[in-house]
């Protein structure tokens, strides 16, 4: 395995760094604070065993022939892999592997700082200090929305979706979620969770927080005719996937008043952020922040670097997507 070459698309925390040190030849990317150029990424890759790849890169069939047969692992360093075309890998008989489980209650946190700052306009507030204007205690100033007794939905209820939803028990948040199949009996005994189909959903929930995997089926699952059926005094927090949700139509709903408000995380056009979003009070953005802890960063560089060592090495390694390419 020491003779084997990698490419790494930016630099891990110093934990991860620590981690691959002397394990294998490591080709680090460190432009500019931009993702690899696409003309970049498609040179280094070439004769590369492994890639351990961010969200940023787009790793489909042309990559892979750039890179050439002898890659065997693509390490992704982020539980989301729609920046990955993973049938393609598993023809190849490459592996591709993600970090699930580690980002879990860290990118659950996010979602609820977002939730909190929108029905309780904590940065519009901070923004209108900062502007200096003149203000006085007043009892119709920045009123927001109450969340005890109200209603969550959970778009996606997977680990992340499951994780927000244990956080709105504590808010007396009553929870509805919507989810490809039904959650296991206990887990939903134990977040006194019921299904909704996606459109009572919608129509039910006071706050919606979305956390499905980017599909074509969900590209743009939050649309104009969406937002017109959820309620005026409602909120929408996605921390999952930005094409989920149409920007520009979300803008005109909230501008529109048909929703209360939005938090953002993650944006259609990464990193670019829809412009007509930025000067709408109601709306919080911060810079896809999810995983974004001490803690989390690191767990996910270890876990992102021993799976693309087990994938060098020819072991199954632990968060294996696509166990059909593994060869007898
Ligand atoms: C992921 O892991 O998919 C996040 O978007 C980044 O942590």
């Amino acid at each position: 395995m020491a003779d084997s070459e990698i490419l790494l698309t930016r630099r891990l925390v110093d934990e991860a760094m620590a981690a691959l040190d002397g394990t294998c030849a490591v080709d680090l990317y460190e432009g500019p604070p931009t993702a690899i150029p696409r003309s970049e990424l498609l040179r280094r890759v070439k004769g590369k065993d492994g890639l351990l790849t961010l969200l940023t890169e787009k790793v489909d069939a042309e990559l892979l022939d750039a890179a050439g047969p002898q890659l065997k692992v693509v390490a992704n360093y982020a539980v989301g892999v729609d920046n990955i075309d993973i049938p393609e890998c598993t023809r190849r008989g490459i592996l591709v592997t993600n970090t699930p489980d580690v980002l879990t209650e860290a990118t659950a946190d996010l979602a609820w700082a977002l939730i909190l700052s929108c029905v309780r306009r904590v940065a519009e507030g901070d923004r209108f200090l900062r502007s200096r204007e003149e203000w006085i205690w007043d009892p119709r100033m920045m009123l927001g929305q109450e969340l005890y007794g109200r209603t969550i939905g959970i778009v996606g209820c997977g680990r992340i979706g499951q994780a927000t939803a244990r956080r709105a028990l504590g808010f007396g948040m009553r929870v509805v979620y919507h989810n490809s199949r039904p959650l296991p009996a206990d887990i939903e005994g134990e977040l006194k969770a019921e299904l909704r189909t996606f459109d009572q959903l919608v129509a039910e929930s006071d706050v919606i927080s979305v956390h499905c995997p980017l599909t074509p089926a969900t590209r743009h699952l939050f649309n104009a005719e969406v937002f017109a059926r959820m309620k005026p005094s409602a909120v929408l927090v996605n921390t999952a996937r930005g094409p989920v949700v149409d920007e520009k139509a979300l803008a005109d709903a909230v501008r529109a008043g048909e929703i209360f408000g939005a938090g953002l995380d993650v944006f259609e056009r990464e990193p670019i952020v829809e412009e007509s979003l930025l000067d709408l009070g109601a709306v919080t953005i911060v810079p896809h922040l999810g995983s974004a802890t001490v803690q989390t960063r690191a767990a996910m560089g270890l876990l992102a670097v021993e799976n693309l060592l087990d994938g060098l090495a020819g072991t199954r390694p632990r968060a294996l997507l696509n166990p059909e390419a593994l060869s007898d």
